[in-house]
């Protein structure tokens, strides 16, 4: 993959993404000389509090990324993380909502850039960058929060998704999608937060049916100390949809997995 540093327009090689951003202090350095800090409040699901950050609009970079101007229904974006987590979601929503590149936690402490993260081993700081939402439509849960992110990727959606939809497009994919994949994968696409839910075993393989459904809704009820977060908000039916998703991607595993 050949790629420009700044922009970091790649050649199209399939499979490739269409455009990388790369987040370094070279790019971040770039940046500030081209947008102004900006500096908001958000209600923060990592840190389970008020924070105020400082960073970039991921709109500005998205303009920036796009400006071969790829339609954007067919458009994803792509978060790379340190951790391996690799959420994305489509470009049409990621520019609806206001998406801050934080590259600075305003209450650090004087000369460094971030607070250690809340009680937790798994990663000291969000360095390089932390991808925050201002009061995003649907709520926080709605959005990936991925932290010690040092790129953002333009992929084609089915690139994006390959592995996602075997040809048999459900209506549970999309919600799927919305609602699971930034933390879920499934056949090894999607966000590494929780479990993947497909491979070797499909969830619907071994998960009693009514309890399942209880586990989506309000994942507390049925095993304590859970770090899922409630979907009781959605409609049953919407629910019953992504179940139905999951049970057909149970028969359409990724070759080689086999469930024993
Ligand atoms: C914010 C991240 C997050 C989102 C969003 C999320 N989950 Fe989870 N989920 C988790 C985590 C973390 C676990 C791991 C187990 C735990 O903490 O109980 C989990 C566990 C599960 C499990 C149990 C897997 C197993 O076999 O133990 C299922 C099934 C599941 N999630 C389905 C879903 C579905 C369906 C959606 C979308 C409607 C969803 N999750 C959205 C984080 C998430």
């Amino acid at each position: 993959m050949i790629c420009l540093p700044m922009v970091g327009w790649c050649a199209a090689l399939p499979g490739a993404p269409l455009a990388v951003f790369p987040i370094n202090e070279e790019s971040i350095a770039h940046l500030r000389k081209q947008h102004p800090l900006a500096s908001v409040e958000v209600d923060d699901p990592v840190y389970k509090r008020k924070q105020r950050y400082q960073g970039f609009w991921l709109r500005d970079v998205l303009k920036d990324l796009d400006s071969g101007g790829h339609a954007k229904t067919d458009v994803y974006v792509r978060f790379r993380c340190k951790d391996g987590y690799l959420p994305i979601m489509p470009l049409a929503r990621a520019v609806q909502a206001k998406g801050l590149i934080a590259i600075r936690d305003a209450n650090a402490a004087q000369g460094a850039d971030w607070q250690p993260a809340p009680g937790s081993g798994t990663f000291s700081t969000p360095a390089p960058s932390y991808l925050v939402w201002v009061s995003p439509p649907g709520g926080p849960d709605e959005y990936p929060w991925p932290y010690q992110m040092d790129a953002i990727e333009l992929v084609s959606s089915s690139e994006a998704l390959a592995g996602l939809d075997p040809g048999g497009s459900k209506p549970g994919q999309a919600l799927f999608v919305t609602h699971c994949l930034k933390c879920h994968a499934v056949n090894g696409v999607g966000g590494t937060f929780g479990p993947e839910l497909n491979s070797p075993c499909g969830v619907t393989e071994y998960w009693n049916p009514r309890l399942l459904r209880q586990f989506i809704m309000n994942a507390g009820s049925v095993r304590a100390g859970t770090r899922m977060p409630n979907f009781d908000s959605l409609p049953a039916k919407d629910i019953q949809l992504i179940i139905e998703y999951l049970h057909f991607m149970a028969g359409h595993k990724k070759p080689g997995a086999v469930c024993p």
